[in-house]
């Protein structure tokens, strides 16, 4: 397995560390690379993504990112430089952030029933294309535009991967999550996309429901989801409600995925980079050995994935809910376990 690693800034490289420890003691056959990208070689040399680096990184299978970020960089540098930038140009059309409760973690919900969904985000359409501009800016006259772009190719490639997943979990229920009343074009393309390549897939259930609405029960009923599939933007909110109800950002992973293979896929905890902790010793890996098990599963490596996923399931399950996290000693226990 050959493995592009981007720890990046603030805790990135505390929890990559933690996440490789595991990935390696189920794949001793893992070869990294070392990529510094980042805030740090941004204000060190002005460089965000190199196109020699880009290319190397197409040499690899797959790509594991911690953080990117520090408060002395300028708000959409890095993320359209960089973080933006790997999405488009390695077509990671899906963004998928799984969000289950399990056992022994705190929700703050006061009865949050079993939580398991599995939300599959466009990502390389909609308002995050940078389709749009600015005139007369700085004047009471500024016109602001950003157009949301969705694509017939875009939304069926992302609709039938929710469907493929769909089908392959005991529940086989898919909810499409848009605003279909107001952005009535692009909600149209969206609902009669998920009505066609649904004919293929009759046993999979499938509900509509507003983004308004779906943020209620996200809170009030989350465990009725299953599978989700929705835009770049809604995809982008509602996930982080369903991490919050799930136990919160230190457990969330994801993967930034292009499904045909092509080009290599992107793991990376959904946090940021933590500036208030980072160097401390205790961020949380978790959601990094979370997103080490969605990239083996993404390489086909089924039973590696399924050891990591029992460890962390073993390790929250058994740990000491108001105990402080030392970000190496869970890396320890996870690979023991694992
Ligand atoms: P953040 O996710 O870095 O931190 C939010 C809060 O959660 C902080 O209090 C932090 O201490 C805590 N936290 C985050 N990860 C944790 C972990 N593993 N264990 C325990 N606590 C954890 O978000 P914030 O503060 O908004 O952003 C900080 C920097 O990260 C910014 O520069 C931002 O642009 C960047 N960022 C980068 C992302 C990426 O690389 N994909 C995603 C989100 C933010
Ligand atoms: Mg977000």
């Amino acid at each position: 397995m050959r493995l592009a690693v981007i720890a990046g800034d603030g805790i990135g490289p505390e929890v990559v560390a933690e996440g490789l420890k595991v990935l390696r003691s189920v794949a001793p056959d893992l070869e990294t690379t070392d990529y510094d990208l980042g805030a740090t070689r941004w204000q060190r040399t002005g460089e965000l993504l190199p196109d020699t680096v880009l290319d190397e990184l197409r040499g690899h299978d797959a790509i594991l990112l911690g953080a990117i970020g520090d408060p002395g960089v300028p708000p959409g540098i890095l993320e359209r430089g960089l973080l933006l930038r790997l999405r488009f140009e390695l077509d990671h059309h899906v963004n998928l952030r799984p969000a289950k409760l399990y056992d022994g973690v705190r929700s703050p919900l006061a009865e949050p029933g079993e939580i398991d969904m599995l939300c599959v985000r466009e990502g390389t359409e909609g308002p995050y294309v940078g389709n749009g501009g600015v005139l007369r800016r700085d004047t009471p006259h500024e016109v602001a535009t950003e157009v949301s772009l969705n694509t017939a190719f875009g939304v069926e490639r992302v609709v039938r991967y929710a469907f493929e997943r769909a089908t392959a979990r005991p529940r086989r229920h898919l909810t499409l999550i848009h605003k279909t009343n107001v952005l009535t074009h692009a909600g149209s393309l969206w609902s009669r996309t998920v009505e066609e390549v649904g004919a293929e897939f009759p046993e999979v259930t499938v509900t509509y429901q507003h983004v308004d609405a779906a943020s209620m029960f996200f809170i009030t009923d989350p465990g009725r989801y299953d599978v989700i599939v929705t835009d770049n933007l809604f995809g982008d909110i509602v996930t982080d409600v369903a991490a919050a109800v799930t136990g919160g950002i230190g457990l969330a992973a994801s993967g930034n995925l292009d499904v045909s293979g092509t080009n290599p896929s992107m793991f990376e905890p959904v946090h940021g980079s933590a500036p208030d902790i980072a160097g401390q010793g205790v961020a949380d890996p978790t959601a990094t050995v979370l997103s080490v098990a969605l990239l083996l599963d993404h390489l086909g490596r089924t039973d590696q994935a399924r050891k990591v996923g029992a460890a962390v399931a073993f390790d929250l399950s058994t740990r000491d809910p108001r105990g402080r996290v030392r970000t190496t000693e869970v890396g320890d226990r996870l690979a023991a376990l694992a």
